[in-house]
């Protein structure tokens, strides 16, 4: 099995699923406060299996959500971009509350070589997901989308409101359409079916992620993964020195998943008055980004420390540095009281192991 396919670590084994895709077994005995909106919740998590996914099925888990409140559903048990199958499935298991984690996802390379498969599968799962829970009477949702929906050259830090004030990065731009479009889905549904129908829907772009679960595909990994494994290689094959693409002055902004687990529960969860308060009708999604962004000439140091490599960084100035800074703005997540909790170097310590568990699973 590939480091991809594992999804090892996140699966308690004292809970066991049964074919309707409900979670059977025991509350973990958390201390937090339980995470649900509503007492009674069946809470579906689209994309479970995924990063963030995972870790917010971790989080649940954490905040003492009972497992039979959870649903899930694989790729192979339910193929999201098929809207008669999610039409069926909301039907059959009524979930009251759904996190949209599914998506498909990938670094530059994916981006540029798949834009049709981008756009049109993050275009269906979420229509499908959205249409469909609002048939079923789901008030409320989160979408998941990405900060490469802002414009290229958009103002740093890059606050909710540059959305849609000017050209977006070509070689993601299909992905970054489609996210765009679940934006205003949630919007447009909350302003068609909000006062008729308790309709909720809510949006979080997430700065870039990393954590267990991560891809650390050789060419399909976004930039940190990469480098964890491009340092573990070059330490396991005794190398003298690893290149990093460019100068290593651009900077960069890294969330640890389970940092964005918890900020996904805490913007499900706000009260609606809350969220109607910071947010306005046609531009509500909120930022999950780190206070501080960091060099990728810290970040490489960073994880040679943490993977135990000691030879040389050398950076190759002859290759692209992309944009010199991509930093999110926080503050309105911020001011609604979430901040992130696990440092850099802590994190990539977490994220290393999890890649040498894929790598042996
Ligand atoms: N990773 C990041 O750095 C990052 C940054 C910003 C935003 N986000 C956002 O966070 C969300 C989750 O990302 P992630 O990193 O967790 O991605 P991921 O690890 O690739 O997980 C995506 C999940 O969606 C599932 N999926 C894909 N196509 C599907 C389909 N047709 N039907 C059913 N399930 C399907 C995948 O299942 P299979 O693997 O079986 O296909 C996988 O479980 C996405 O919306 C993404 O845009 C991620």
């Amino acid at each position: 099995m590939g480091p991809r396919q594992s999804h090892s670590g996140w699966r308690s084994p004292r809970f066991a699923r049964d074919d309707g895709g409900e979670w059977k077994g025991h509350n973990r005995g958390f201390e937090e406060t339980s995470a649900l909106s509503m007492p009674n919740a069946k809470i579906y998590i689209a994309g479970h299996r995924g990063m963030v996914g995972s870790a917010i099925l971790r989080r649940l888990w954490a905040q003492g959500v009972a497992s039979t409140q959870l649903l899930t559903a694989t790729h192979a048990e339910l193929d999201l971009t098929q809207q008669r199958a999610v039409n069926s499935f909301f039907a059959k298991h009524r979930p009251t509350e759904v996190y949209l984690a599914a998506a498909k996802v990938g670094g530059i390379h994916a981006n540029n070589t798949y834009p049709a498969d981008f756009i049109y599968d993050n275009l269906m799962m979420q229509a499908n997901v959205i249409q469909a829970a609002f048939a079923h009477g789901v008030q409320k949702l989160l979408f998941l989308g990405s900060s490469c929906i802002y414009p290229r050259m958009a103002a740093q830090p890059m606050s909710e409101d540059a959305l849609l004030t000017g050209p977006l990065e070509p070689t993601n731009e299909p992905y970054a359409i489609a996210k765009i479009a679940g934006i205003k889905l949630c919007e447009s549904y909350n302003r068609q079916y909000g006062a008729s129908h308790g309709v909720d829907y809510r949006s979080v772009m997430p700065t870039n992620l990393y954590g267990p679960g991560d891809n650390y595909h050789p060419e399909n990994s976004h930039v940190l993964p990469a480098l964890i494994r491009r340092f573990h290689e070059a330490r396991s094959q005794g190398l003298a020195e690893v290149k990093v693409w460019g100068t290593g002055t651009p900077r960069r902004e890294f969330l640890y998943v389970d940092d964005m687990a918890a900020a996904c529960v805490h913007v499900m969860n706000l009260p609606l008055s809350v969220y109607q308060q910071h947010t306005q009708p046609m531009l509500s999604h909120i930022n999950v980004g780190c206070a501080e962004d960091v060099t990728i000439a810290n970040v490489a140091q960073t994880i040679a420390k943490v993977v135990g490599y000691s030879g040389r960084i050398v950076f190759d100035s002859s290759k692209p540095d992309g944009t010199p800074r991509k930093h999110m703005d926080s503050k309105r997540l911020n001011s609604l009281g979430w901040h992130p909790k696990v440092s850099l170097e802590k994190g990539l310590a977490l994220a290393y192991q999890d890649f040498l568990a894929q790598l042996n699973a």
